[in-house]
């Protein structure tokens, strides 16, 4: 592989994006417990053009249709096919394959990818990206029969809450930024090291 293409790989974002109410909540009953247009808002700004993984109820939540102008990858063991549009949307049942995809993919939309939910793909994603976009939501939600996103690994030691992002929210909803602290470093001076964690 060529320096060019280690020093791409380097600098590929990884996110997980989440909206997040006070006791943990992020779902109810297979869809979102609130409707925040503010929140949808900032979604869509913010994962428009990059690659966003999801799990399969999160698809069917979201009506079973690709979300435009990204590249969307469901994790499924049951789906077999989404439609493929123009930015080649694909199923996979392996969350580590559908990163590796990205990584390898040398496009515009794999410049940043987004980890959006649900619950397990959350769990299953923490370890693996540097970055969450956390929405928080006042007030609980789902007590009983909701969906709740694994809140304490980012009440570790191990992440800190980097940025507040300044944006009208008449819900007052926060829009934070988490970066992970203990960094994996890969690429050193474009050279593949694998991946070299602190412990
Ligand atoms: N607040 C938010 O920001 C937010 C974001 C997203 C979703 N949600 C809400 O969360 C709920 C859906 O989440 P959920 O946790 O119930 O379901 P989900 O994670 O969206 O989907 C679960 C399914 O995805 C597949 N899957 C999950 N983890 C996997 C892994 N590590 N590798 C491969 N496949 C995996 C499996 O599909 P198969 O069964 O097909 O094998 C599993 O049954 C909805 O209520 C939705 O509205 C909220």
């Amino acid at each position: 592989m060529s320096l060019f293409n280690n020093m791409e790989r380097y600098d590929i974002k990884s996110r997980i994006i989440v909206a997040v109410s006070e006791n943990g909540c992020i779902g109810r009953r297979g869809s979102l417990p609130w409707h925040f247009s503010e929140d949808l808002k900032w979604f869509k700004e913010v994962t428009t053009g990059h690659t966003v993984i999801m799990g399969r109820k999160t698809w069917q939540s979201l009506g079973g249709k690709p979300l435009p102008n990204r590249r969307n990858i469901v994790l499924s063991g049951l789906l077999r096919t989404i439609p493929k549009g123009k930015t080649g949307n694909f199923v996979t049942w392996y969350l580590p394959a559908a990163i590796n995809y990205v990584e390898n993919k040398h496009d515009s939309y794999s410049r940043e990818y987004f980890i959006i939910g649900g619950a397990d793909v959350y769990k299953a994603a923490l370890p693996l990206v540097n970055t969450v976009f956390l929405t928080k939501v006042p007030g609980e939600y789902g007590t009983g029969d909701g969906t709740f996103f694994p809140l304490w690994p980012l009440e570790s030691g191990d992440w800190q809450p980097q940025w507040q992002i300044s944006r009208e929210s008449p819900n007052k909803l926060e829009f934070w930024i988490y970066k992970k602290l203990t960094q994996c470093s890969r690429f050193v001076d474009g050279v593949d090291n694998g991946y070299q964690c602190p412990s």
